[in-house]
């Protein structure tokens, strides 16, 4: 297939049955992978997973009918990777430049079982061109009845430190806002950007949103459940390598404001972001690195 679009080295990396290489929103490359349990999508732009859905249930990911596919844009939905800050920072766009960048596909590979796995590469100059301090940076998906996925960062520098921050902005799929409970989080210090960033501790034991919720849990390194009562689903977000746990949901008032965001789709979806932000920034010395990994799965109710 000829196709201006697909960059046609990237070929060698497609598995027949398993994972073509696609246009996808704005032409956009993307992956289209296929298991035996399950479908994944991810764009080169950001090596951002659009979709992960299991055979016979609703998508586990959320991803706005309003969002914007185009070079240098953010997706909205699915799960963005936030290197190497969180957040605003002046003059600079928020969350950090890799969901914004087109990373390069390195490679796949398809096991015995039929689990799929994918992997990324953040370009060098990257970092770069915005004035970053070099990092090498990887980005693993593996596919099978759960969705895994490997941000790893190593400081190439044989003298200097490296600081960042990083998360896994993953945006759930869900039946109706009202009808959700998350749990795991009890008990934990955040901070509660929607009350002047005050410092506060979790006291539910299932926490249910029902107004704008921007909270960013730190020194919360365990499991968190999301219970969607109306899609009689239970989704498990395990972790390794991440210290803090962020819950966003704009609600009303806000989800008209984000302009890559349908008004009503604050009751569709919830964030629960692994990775490691605020006081929970890494810091790693020349030539050490670290792996923030994360487990998707779900079960019905
Ligand atoms: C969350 C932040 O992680 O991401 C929120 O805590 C932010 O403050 C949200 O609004 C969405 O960010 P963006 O840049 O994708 O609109």
């Amino acid at each position: 297939m000829k196709d201006g679009t697909i960059p046609e080295h990237l070929r060698k990396y497609e598995i027949p049955e398993r994972v073509a290489i696609v246009r996808g929103g704005g032409d956009l490359p993307k992956l289209s992978v296929r298991t035996n349990w399950s479908t994944a999508e991810i764009y080169l732009l950001g090596a951002h997973v659009t979709e992960f859905q299991k055979n016979g249930e609703p998508p586990l990911l959320f991803l706005s009918q309003a969002s914007h596919f185009a070079a240098g844009k953010a997706i909205r939905g699915g799960v963005p990777i936030v290197f190497p800050w969180f957040g605003p920072r002046e003059g600079r766009s928020q969350h950090g430049f890799a969901r914004v960048t087109e990373w390069e596909w390195e490679g796949s590979s398809a096991g015995l079982d039929g689990t799929v796995t994918v992997r990324f590469g953040l370009p060098e100059d990257a970092a770069r061109a915005d004035g970053s301090p070099p990092s090498n940076v990887t980005f693993t998906v593996t596919v099978s009845d759960r969705l895994t996925m490997e941000l790893a960062i190593v400081n190439p520098s044989a003298t200097e430190s490296l600081s960042f921050e990083n998360c896994l902005h993953t945006y759930f799929a869900i039946g109706d806002i009202a009808e959700v409970e998350i749990t795991g989080l009890q008990g934990t210090a955040f901070i509660d950007k929607v009350d002047n960033f005050a410092r506060k501790s979790e006291s539910a034991a299932a926490i249910r949103i029902n107004s704008e919720t921007d909270r960013v849990y730190l020194d919360a390194t365990g499991t968190v459940e999301i219970h969607d009562l109306k899609n009689h689903r239970k989704i498990r977000v395990e972790k390794s390598g991440s210290a803090s746990t962020v819950i966003w949901n704009p609600w009303v008032v806000k989800a008209r404001q984000i302009s890559d965001f349908r008004e009503d789709e604050y009751k569709q979806m919830v964030c629960v972001e692994s990775g490691n932000v605020a006081q929970n920034k890494m810091s790693l010395a020349p030539g050490e690195s670290t792996s923030l990994r994360v487990v998707l799965s779900s079960q019905p109710i």
